[in-house]
């Protein structure tokens, strides 16, 4: 019998890869670079599973093309904002991310960027390299202080959560608007929830986004929300791009609306090099990294390797988002 044929988007952790070799006629595009769409299509018709990344648009056009025979498309990312999910579940193919194995290494990111606005770590290593530290002053680089501050967290999903604990080690007040309230958490941690968003706004000293993006949450960050923070704030966002409106920030930031923004997304993304954000000095931005440690990365693509199997199988998928196709 000829084996499942799985075609994988990008150069990924080779544990993973092997792990599917083992099992399946594997395809894996070279390089760093994600495929062309041609090249995307004509797979999504002939392979039985795709492992995909947040670059690859995974929508009607190619879940219909692979209609038929692609059984599953395993996204590795926790974020699935680039997967149809509704036209995939119309097809009958499976779509799986990668949630919990990454959540504290994103949230150690999100802190990461806390830090490193408020303490102004990238604009003095800017000043050092360029020779532009020529002697200690009492003001120099003095920005707030992260422990005893307030928190907001928006999202309190895992990542959420994670970063309120270690805001906890920094002694911080930790509030929290979601549209889910969470007891247990305020329970066991002592987060404080905020009823709206404004009020999660005003009250923080940092604002750490950590909602998904979906037509609700595009923009939910903008104008009339910047102008609802301290202008001594610092925002954080470490989910996706779009959830800002990358405008009205630049306008709060340069205008002092709010002091300082930290940004492991924008929109879009990559940003360019000439966008008015990065004139500002501060702004910290990181290219997309939240999940970017080693071990991480391979226990991402192992999770979706292991999705991708266990469809191919017909077991339970570990993490699959429309389990309803499953029976079909
Ligand atoms: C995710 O997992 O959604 C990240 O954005 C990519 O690692």
């Amino acid at each position: 019998m000829p084996q499942p044929r799985v075609f994988v988007t990008r150069r990924l952790p080779q544990e993973a890869l092997d792990l599917l070799a083992a099992e399946t006629e594997l395809e894996v595009w070279p390089g760093d670079e994600h495929p062309p769409r041609d090249v995307l299509l004509s797979r999504a018709r002939g392979c039985d599973a795709m492992l995909t990344t947040i670059e690859d648009r995974i929508d009607e056009e190619l879940l219909a093309a692979g209609k038929g025979r692609l059984k599953v498309v395993a996204n590795c990312a926790v974020g699935f904002d680039n997967v149809d999910l509704q036209s995939a579940t119309q097809h009958g193919i499976a779509a799986s991310n990668t949630p919990q194995v990454l959540t504290k290494t994103t949230a150690d990111l999100a802190f990461a960027l806390i830090l490193a606005v408020a303490r102004r770590v990238v604009e003095g290593d800017r000043d050092v390299r360029a020779g532009q530290w020529n002697h200690w002053r009492p003001f120099a680089y003095a920005g707030p202080d992260v422990h005893g501050s307030t928190l907001s967290i928006l999202g309190m999903g895992q990542i959420g959560l994670e970063v309120a604990k270690r805001a906890f080690g920094f002694e911080m007040a930790v509030y929290y608007y979601d549209p889910i309230r969470r007891p247990e958490a305020e329970r066991q941690y002592g987060v404080r929830f905020c009823h709206d968003l404004p009020s999660a706004l005003k009250v923080a000293d940092f604002v750490s986004v950590h909602t998904p993006l979906t037509p609700e949450t595009r923009h939910m960050i903008g104008q009339k929300e910047l102008r609802l923070m301290k202008p001594t704030a610092i925002l954080v966002n470490t989910s996706r791009g779009p959830v800002v409106d990358n405008t009205a920030l630049y306008e709060a930031l340069r205008d002092g609306i709010i002091a300082g923004a930290g940004l492991d997304v924008t929109e879009p993304e990559p940003i360019p090099a000439d966008h008015p954000l990065l004139s500002l000095s501060n702004v910290v931005i990181t290219p997309h990294i939240g999940s970017a440690s080693l071990a991480t990365r391979t226990a991402m693509a192992l999770l979706a390797a292991r999705n991708i199997l266990a469809r191919l199988k017909g077991e339970d998928m570990p993490t699959c988002l429309n389990p309803e196709v499953l029976n079909r």
